[in-house]
């Protein structure tokens, strides 16, 4: 009996006994560290010369792993393998299919700090981000697992007398899962099993700065007894492998995370019939964000710094939903801003494997460039009133970074940073406030900070963003409980750990039968 579905309890990291499962857990993963994995093809390990070689942005000097790299000969290969197995693969009871995710999922919690351990050291992610990580991959897990059960027989429909007519839901067929390095177990895995679960088989390409542990998770799926040929594990180069496969004929569906241009450049691409295809592909693309906490003067000020600094700077500012602008109206804003000055400057930042620091590394050279270059247009467009400071000698560290005083059509409160940079702009009142927060091509997350109910009304009706929070700080969705996606330029609004986000990866078929 399938017990109802609860989120995985994050990790309390001042009992000593949980420190310790984690420092264990970093000691298994140093015992592996620098060896090389392999992509799985048709339940088949295949081994290339060319490698993806991972290293920990906190010390540029430590290989994570070296992973095989698929060519497009191989990319080939996997599809032919996913063709193959979705015959079979379809008409798995849906039970079975849950099932191979609740054995994944127990995996998983096993193996819960080895997991988050490898997130620090693969991801940069500190302790209680890494957890946060592992378990809203449980979550997903064990969320579409139950999703699928509830959805297996389809939704009912009138019949007539002598007739009996049925509406059910059937999978597309091959997907290409393509995710990002910044939620590298949950998000990876969650798009994944979402669509496998559904009955589909799927080409999963990871991002190449955290393959790693996606080839743990692929381990993982096998051991949970997925039949082979269902999971291909094909890491390469996205512009190659990626718009490989994208372009597939046999390609059904691609499931996309990550920035706004290259899922863009997914959707233009998709749209595109190829010779041999017979289907319009279906596109999930999930992007960026420029996610503002609007503060009224009706508000509890410290929770409302509290709120901004910690969605501005937790995983160094690298989620989609990250707090990246502070819009506080005229009569507290000087309050506000100093009082989030002040806690930034009292922020630990250095390497994630020591628990006391609040904040690690960016994730790799070319985050570092950007950001900093977004450090010196800050200092054109607004006051630097906090960090803005970088030091790539090690690792990749920037210190968190306010800007004050932005016009609201600036760069820094315009374009998606994806680091530790937070800006701040003036509002003459609520209303104003609001418009500002709406001002930008995304609409991802949000968060309102007032005690007036009638503002929350407003701010319920007129602030256009997927997720939307009042009293507490735009990060942190829980699969089950805030179903994830944003509007606009963050993307198709494909709530994932929600409660449509199977259909996504299904069409519906009417069947009429006289009698
Ligand atoms: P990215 O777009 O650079 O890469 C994402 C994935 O796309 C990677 O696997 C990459 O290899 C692949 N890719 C690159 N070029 C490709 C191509 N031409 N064809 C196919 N695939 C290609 O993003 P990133 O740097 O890994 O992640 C950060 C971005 O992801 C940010 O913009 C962030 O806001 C966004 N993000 C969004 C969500 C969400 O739910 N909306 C969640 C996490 C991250
Ligand atoms: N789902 C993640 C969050 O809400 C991105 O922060």
């Amino acid at each position: 009996m399938v017990q109802p579905y609860k989120h995985e309890p994050f990790t309390d990291f001042t009992a000593e006994e949980n420190r310790k499962a984690y420092l264990d857990g970093l000691k298994t993963v140093e015992g592996y560290l620098g060896k090389d994995y392999h992509l799985l093809i048709d339940g088949e390990r295949v081994t290339t010369e060319d490698k993806i070689v991972s290293i920990n942005p906190s010390n540029k000097e430590e290989v994570i792993g070296r992973v095989s790299k698929a060519s497009i000969e191989l990319a080939e290969k996997a599809m032919q393998a996913a063709v193959k197995a979705f015959k079979t693969w379809r008409k798995a009871k849906p039970e079975m299919r849950a099932d191979v995710l609740f054995k994944a999922a127990a995996i998983i919690r096993r193996r819960k700090h080895e997991f988050s351990a490898l997130l620090t050291k693969e991801a940069g992610k500190p302790w209680r981000e890494a957890d946060a990580d592992t378990a809203e991959a449980i979550d997903f897990l064990e969320y579409y697992a139950r999703q699928i059960l509830t959805i297996k027989n389809g939704v009912p429909v009138n019949s007539r007398p002598n007739e009996f007519n049925r509406y059910e839901y059937i999978p597309l067929g091959v997907g290409v899962i393509i995710s990002p390095w910044n939620f590298p177990l949950a998000i990876m895995a969650g798009t994944t099993v979402a669509a496998i679960v559904a009955g589909n088989t799927v080409l999963l390409k990871p991002a190449s700065t955290t393959p790693v542990v996606a080839a743990k998770f692929v381990e993982v799926m096998e051991e949970a007894g997925l039949p082979k040929g269902v999971l291909n594990f094909v890491p390469g180069s996205g512009a190659e492998v990626g718009d490989y496969l994208v372009d597939h004929k046999d390609t059904r569906f691609i499931s996309f995370t990550g920035s706004r241009d290259v899922g863009l450049r997914i959707n233009e691409r998709a749209s595109k019939l190829n010779k041999g295809q017979i289907w319009l592909k279906r596109v999930i693309a999930e992007m960026g964000g420029k996610d503002t906490i609007v503060v009224d003067h009706e508000a509890d000020l410290e929770l409302a710094a509290q709120a901004i600094v910690s969605s501005a700077f937790s995983f160094s500012g690298q989620k989609c939903s990250a707090c990246s602008r502070a819009v506080v109206v005229a009569e507290v804003y000087d309050q506000v801003l100093n009082r989030v000055i002040e806690l930034t400057k009292g922020l630990s930042i250095g390497n994630p494997e020591d628990h006391n620091h609040f904040m690690g590394p960016v994730i790799d050279q070319g985050a570092f460039n950007k950001i900093m270059e977004y450090v010196k247009i800050g200092q054109q467009e607004g006051r630097l009133a906090a960090g803005g400071e970088g030091d790539d000698s090690k690792g990749y560290f920037i210190k968190p970074t306010i800007f004050a005083d932005l016009e609201p059509d600036s760069r820094l409160m315009q374009e998606e940073i994806f680091g530790p940079v937070a800006g701040f702009t003036k509002a003459r009142d609520f209303s104003h406030a609001l418009e500002i927060a709406n001002n930008t091509e995304y609409g991802l997350t949000g968060a309102v900070i007032t005690k007036n109910r009638d503002k929350i009304q407003q701010a319920r009706e007129d602030f256009h963003v997927g997720n939307l929070y009042f009293n507490r700080g735009c990060t942190g969705a829980i699969v089950g409980y805030q179903p994830f996606g944003g509007f606009n330029m963050s993307g198709t609004d494909s709530k994932a750990g929600g409660p449509d986000y199977l259909l996504l990866h299904m069409q519906a078929k009417t069947t009429s039968e006289m009698f």
